[in-house]
């Protein structure tokens, strides 16, 4: 299988997208790391995947990737308990916006730039000192959106913090590319999660409307996504984002 015995930290693996890279990982025999904020929901999801994997091959730790010190502890628990890191997939993230005009920025900018941004800053550097340490290679996989490349209604800050995602992106696998880790983004666009299902039945139905398949992205599909782009075949792509928003930015 693709990913037999890889390491992997899934971060919002609680989460839509999270958990279902989660369940994909493990069915390709990785060994999965369930991190998410919510350490209740962390731990009842790996209790809910188990079965798809190998015996022991999933487990759960809290971490609220805002905090540096944190996702550094959240390697190390890895590392403990599956001896080495080989894929860090930077998913945690929140979304929700108002009128740029209306913004307090203590309440409509800097949080969410701490979440949805510095994470993936502060994911990059625990996981790269990681597998610099263990001797090279690794891929870390970060989680941008449609809006990191496009401007949206009410999308401010989460635009500004997933085009700064593409940007570290292009810096950290040109400056990992020495000691052997890739670094790839993708664009995920309208998939069917929590963070989506927010909003009214109609705006749901619009948002599929504008994809090409005119409906709703599967979490599965982009988590199939991030298990290629976390396989060894797709050695070839790094420092680049990966589109999977069904054809939205056409
Ligand atoms: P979701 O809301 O289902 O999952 C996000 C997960 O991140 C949750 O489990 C949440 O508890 C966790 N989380 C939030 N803040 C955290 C923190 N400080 N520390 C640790 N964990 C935290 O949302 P979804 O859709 O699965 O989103 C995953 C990623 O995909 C996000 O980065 C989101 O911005 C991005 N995305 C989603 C799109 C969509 O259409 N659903 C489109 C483009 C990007």
């Amino acid at each position: 299988m693709a990913l037999d015995n890889k390491v992997a930290l899934i971060t919002g693996g609680a989460g839509g997208i999270g958990l279902a890279t989660v369940r994909v990982f493990l069915r390709q025999g990785a060994k999965v790391v369930v991190a998410d904020v919510d350490t209740e929901r962390a731990q009842a999801a790996a209790d809910e995947v188990a079965h798809e994997g190998a015996p022991g091959a999933v487990t759960a730790v809290g971490v609220d990737v805002s905090d540096f010190d944190a996702f550094q502890a959240a390697v190390r628990t890895t590392v403990e308990r599956f001896g080495r890191l080989d894929v860090l997939f930077n998913n945690a993230g929140i979304a929700g916006g108002k009128p740029l005009l209306e913004h307090d920025p203590e309440k409509d900018y800097h949080p969410m730039i701490r979440v949805d941004q510095d994470s993936v800053y502060y994911g990059i550097l625990a996981a790269g000192r990681q597998f610099r340490d263990q001797g090279g290679g690794g891929v870390i996989v970060n989680t941008s959106s449609i809006y990191g490349e496009q401007a949206a209604e009410l999308a401010f800050t989460y635009s500004a913090a997933k085009a700064a995602v593409i940007s570290f992106t292009r810096s950290a696998a040109y400056e990992l590319a020495h000691q052997g880790t890739r670094v790839v983004a993708i664009t995920p666009g309208r998939v069917a999660t929590p963070i989506i299902n927010q909003f009214s039945p109609e705006l749901r139905a619009l948002f599929a409307s504008e994809l090409l398949r005119n409906t709703m992205t599967e979490p599965e599909e982009i988590a199939n996504v991030v298990a290629f782009l976390a396989s060894e075949e797709s050695n070839v792509i790094n420092g680049t984002v990966v589109s999977c928003d069904d054809g939205y930015t056409v």
